[in-house]
């Protein structure tokens, strides 16, 4: 089963909108460089119709994600995004369930449940993420923590919607750490993953969905990781904020 590898840069809380139209206009003008890897950017909320309106200038087959979003199409919801606005500005893709709205925002399995289903809804394409913290790793509970989140992360989806899911496995401990895991400590989480996806749906779904890895991804460790079977992509943080970290990953992954 071959699956398009998946390479997403999420710039969290960074640049301003000079900065982020530089950065897009940077990554559309050199997409020959991540050949046949599908190319997504999750800038902040306030920069999407900046960073949407350089891809479309660019006519760029770059996709755009949303970092987060609400479940409920509009409401009185102060200060959140709901999936139909980001459908709106362009995205195709939206982060859901990131560390650190799990671990700063109190977001839970059951809340990314519900944002997941309404992402697919909408029409959007969650990115779901999960991971262990150091902690829970280092108790010998990596495979308990996953298998909880994957499985209250991607509840009740059919079938046909979790085939087009695409999950990010984060570990805690290596985000924004410099720590990336090795490439069978990932392989490992990613085929564990993939056999949950398989018991919740069926072998045949779980072989199309697209598994991100993520944590310290940068580009002279992007090969190794790429050359794992399960693993389908990054999902890149720091990396992704200049361009030739965020190609140099692409390439890793699309050669
Ligand atoms: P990092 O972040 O690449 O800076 O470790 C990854 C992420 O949080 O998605």
């Amino acid at each position: 089963m071959s699956r398009r590898k998946i390479v997403a840069g999420n710039w969290k809380m960074n640049l301003d909108r000079a900065k982020a139209k530089e950065l897009t206009a940077a990554v559309a003008a050199r997409i020959a460089e991540a050949g046949s890897t599908e190319l997504v950017l999750c800038p902040p909320a306030a920069y999407l119709e900046t960073v949407g309106a350089a891809l479309h200038a660019a006519a760029s087959a770059v996709a755009l994600g949303g970092q987060n979003m609400h479940d409920k199409p509009s409401g009185a919801f102060t200060g959140e995004v709901a999936p139909p606005m980001l459908l709106d500005l362009g995205c195709r893709y939206v982060i859901l369930g990131h560390s650190e709205r799990r671990t700063l925002f109190g977001e839970t399995d059951p809340r990314v449940n519900a944002k997941a289903k309404a992402a697919l809804a909408a029409g959007l394409t969650p990115i779901v993420c999960v991971g262990e913290t150091l902690e829970e790793r280092e108790g010998g509970r990596t495979e308990e923590v996953v298998t909880t989140q994957v499985r209250g992360s991607l509840a009740g989806l059919l079938p046909a919607e979790l085939e087009k899911v695409v999950v990010a496995y984060e570990p805690v401990w290596a985000i924004g750490t410099g720590k990336v895991a090795t490439p069978q400590q990932a392989q490992e989480v990613h085929a564990l993953i993939r056999s949950l996806l398989g018991s919740l749906a069926s072998p045949a779904v779980a072989a199309k969905v697209r598994i991100q890895y993520g944590g310290s991804v940068k580009p002279d460790n992007a090969a190794d990781l790429a050359a794992q079977p399960d693993i389908d992509g990054a999902l890149v943080g720091g990396a992704s904020l200049k361009a030739d970290d965020f190609l140099g990953i692409a390439k890793a992954f699309g050669g």
